[in-house]
């Protein structure tokens, strides 16, 4: 169907930020592009918020909007929830300080309480941010296996470091076959040897996997992926389980990121879902409720190759003969389970283990609405994900993968989310929704009705 262009949607954006506009001139002084991570910005230039409290966020020209991005999924309880302000405040209040450096109880009380949500995880780690717990899983992985190739799959983002930021958003020209996708580097300056030693998989494609890891068994320690890709495009469960019998036979670690569906999914992940145990799960995002973590856990034989009673590490400094090969696998962080986070955290898994089936229906309600008024406009497409989180496909089949998800209408796609700001709901351009705990029934029917404008002025009225 011919999209209908009333005004530029980018245009309208530019006239209802300007105070953004200005702010972002300024910051370009201070940092490269003016932001501090690359996924904060997008042109012209981003939205610069300067308050929120639960469902709302509010920009530096005062215009309201109902925040449908959550800080990337991280923000499952809203912005400002004073039942976690509280925790953290109290904390602070109980123990005099917020940082030890020593080993703290909300440690293991937060490690129970993860480990009865994700019993897969017989023991874990903290770490500050979704990125170091994936790469603590991989090395974990390569000190059991003694393998030290990794497999990961198109399209699937773990972090932004070499040895993982492989074929996250390639160039399907560049990419080669999609039974055999090439492995191409994301960014300037990596070291070529990455795109070697890091294999990339279809995802979705079981028999092609299994030729692949098959012909490298001997040399892949582990294969990652993200159960629900990019949040919304789900593993199918023969592939899932399919996966896990092969890398069980093949003497591979089977890591399931669900940094992104921790939570999400449901309480106990994607791996409850599928019903499949992975030998290693990390987490981050949502566990922290906005606050910065990351957590690996899984099977004891390969966490324990971290622990301190198997040998020395580089800060033992009285044995110097030590042997690096031998020893006990590096894993550190001043700001490791920090108290002030972990309380946050253990306050978001109150309020969820509450409220999450109200979380659930009401994207339910979101999703099925999309779906519904893209029919009524004679759109094809639909909303797509599992949980809390989802995102809009303008499509006439159904995604399996990166490639697919390649071929849909992805330039109406940032139109609408162009005109969705426009109508005061936030949204990242091309990225997913995330509901949270703070987003009410009100919050769901604005939202669709501002989706309704929004379709009407691109797609034109209503076709039944
Ligand atoms: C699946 C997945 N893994 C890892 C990461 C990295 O997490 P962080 O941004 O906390 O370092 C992300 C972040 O978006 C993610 O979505």
């Amino acid at each position: 169907m011919a999209v209908q262009k009333l005004e530029h949607p980018i245009l309208d954006y530019k006239k209802e930020t300007p105070s953004s506009q200005v702010f972002m001139e300024e910051a370009k002084k201070v940092m490269p592009g003016g932001v501090t991570a690359n996924i904060k910005y997008f042109e012209p230039h981003p939205v610069v918020m300067k308050h929120g409290k639960g469902s709302k966020l509010t920009d530096m020209d005062n215009k309201e909007y109902i925040d449908l991005l959550m800080s990337y999924g991280s923000l499952v309880t809203g912005h400002g929830h004073e039942q976690v302000k509280n925790a953290v405040i109290e904390q602070m209040d109980r123990d005099g300080t917020w940082l030890f450096g020593t080993p703290h109880y909300l440690e293991v009380e937060m490690g129970n309480r993860l480990q009865k949500h994700f019993p897969s995880m017989e023991l874990l780690r903290y770490t500050n941010s979704g990125t170091e717990a994936t790469l603590l899983s991989l090395r974990l992985a390569a000190a059991h296996t003694g393998k030290h190739k990794i497999a990961k799959f198109e399209g699937h983002y773990h972090g932004g470091y070499d040895q993982m930021l492989v074929s996250v958003n390639p160039s399907v020209k560049e990419a080669g076959e999609e039974e055999a996708p090439c492995s191409l580097p994301e960014s300037k300056g990596m070291h070529p040897a990455h795109a070697r030693n890091t294999i990339t998989l279809p995802f979705n494609n079981l028999k092609a996997c299994e030729k692949i890891l098959t012909k490298h068994k001997d040399e892949i320690g582990a294969v990652m992926i993200e159960p629900v890709q990019a949040g919304f495009i789900p593993a199918e469960k023969s592939f899932m389980k399919g996966l896990r019998a092969i890398t069980d036979e093949l003497g591979i670690v089977l890591i399931f990121d669900e940094v992104k569906t921790g939570y999400r999914t449901c309480l106990g992940g994607a791996q409850k879902l599928y019903d499949v145990t992975p030998d290693l799960t990390t987490l981050g995002k949502a566990v922290g409720g906005g606050y910065p973590v990351g957590v690996v856990g899984g099977k004891k034989e390969i966490m324990m190759h971290s622990a301190p009673s198997q040998g020395s590490d580089v800060f033992d400094s009285s044995q110097s003969t030590r042997s690096s090969s031998k020893d006990v696998l590096f894993h550190s962080g001043t700001y490791n389970g920090h108290p002030m986070i972990l309380a946050a955290g253990m306050a978001v898994l109150d309020i969820l283990e509450k409220e999450i089936d109200d979380v659930m229906k009401r994207t339910e309600t979101l999703k099925n609405g999309i779906s519904e008024m893209l029919q009524k406009y004679g759109v094809q497409g639909e909303a797509v994900g599992i949980g809390s989180i989802f995102s809009v496909v303008l499509n006439k089949d159904k995604i399996r993968n990166y490639r697919d998800l390649q071929k849909t209408d992805l330039a109406t796609r940032k139109e609408i989310d162009f005109r969705l700001l426009g109508k005061g709901i936030y949204v990242k351009p091309m990225n997913r929704y995330s509901i949270s705990t703070a987003h009410s029934d009100e919050d769901i029917n604005k939202t669709l009705e501002a989706y309704d404008e929004v379709l009407r002025e691109v797609y034109g009225g209503p076709r039944f």
